[in-house]
């Protein structure tokens, strides 16, 4: 009897320790899983690095793009709407900062997908890319310096204007010249720059009586040199229209872009882009 006692406690005791071992090792993955699980995720991100986009603007054209002086990066309207069209459909950016001149050809060149650099959506222009849906609306207007006798744009006839080569300030200013050459008046000198900032450098040092450029470009100036004492006597003459300019082929490209504009402007991102860089409308 006592022996039959005995074996029986040892049988229950072995079979309750393997019972409990078993339980044990059942639960042991479970604990360790999740510790497991976290770095694989992580290191499965990084095998899918999210597709990444070149962006080239001309950063001298605040408060579209300009250098950020603290930075030294480009930063600005445009930089922050293509930052957050990139996050909105899923792709990463970088902006660069290039001259105006450079920046269809460094599409046509691979060198950059997207220009995005207040560029008016033009029909020439429309023949050597693809225009996004338009993003921000603009138009030409001219500055002079306080006090000047120039007060209409007709009074130009005869002046000195600066404006930016190969930008839709320059188209204007040469349509103005021709007008006033067929009214046989005299036309106008216009001193074609390199760079937007330049422009402004021009009628500061005195060498043009005019400025012509994008309104919303002269108001920051103005806004930002006090000093300089200058003044846009008129509204806007033209009605423009900024598009991010994308090579022709790249339809996968135009498609990321007109959605993740939909999608800025829907979640009020752009509001506020537009709220931080020229004030509530
Ligand atoms: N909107 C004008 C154009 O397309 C001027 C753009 C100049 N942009 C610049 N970043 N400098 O011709």
């Amino acid at each position: 009897m006592k022996k039959r006692c005995i074996f029986m406690l040892i049988a229950v005791l072995t079979l309750s320790l393997i019972v409990v071992g078993c339980a044990q090792k059942a639960e042991a993955p479970k604990t360790e899983a999740p510790a497991q699980k976290a770095p694989q995720s992580a290191e499965g991100e990084k095998a899918a690095p999210k597709r990444k986009l070149i962006a080239v603007g001309e950063a001298t054209f605040a408060p579209f793009e300009f250098v950020d002086t603290n930075t030294g990066k480009p930063t600005g309207f445009d930089v922050e709407l293509i930052q957050a069209i990139a996050e909105a459909s899923g792709f990463e950016v970088e902006y660069k900062n290039l001259d105006w001149n450079s920046l269809i050809p460094a599409l046509k060149n691979k060198e950059a997908d997207l220009v995005v650099s207040g560029m008016t959506i033009t029909d020439e222009r429309a023949l050597e890319v693809t225009f996004s849906d338009p993003y921000f609306t603009s138009g030409q207007a001219w500055a002079v310096k306080e006090g000047s006798p120039i007060k209409t744009l007709n009074d130009l006839s005869g002046k000195k204007v600066a404006v930016q080569i190969n930008t839709t300030g320059d188209y204007a200013a040469q349509k103005i010249d021709k007008k006033f050459k067929d009214e046989k008046k005299p036309g106008l000198n216009i001193k074609r720059l390199k760079n937007a900032a330049d422009v402004f450098n021009e009628l500061k040092a005195g060498g043009v009586d005019c400025i012509i450029s994008d309104l919303p470009v002269i108001r920051e100036y103005l806004k930002n040199h006090p000093e300089d004492k200058l003044l846009i006597p008129e509204p806007a003459f033209t009605v423009e229209y900024y598009g991010i300019a994308m090579r022709k082929e790249d339809k996968d490209i135009h498609e990321l872009i007109n959605k993740g504009l939909a999608k800025v402007k829907a979640s009020g991102k752009y509001d506020s882009l537009y709220e931080k860089y020229f004030g509530k409308q």
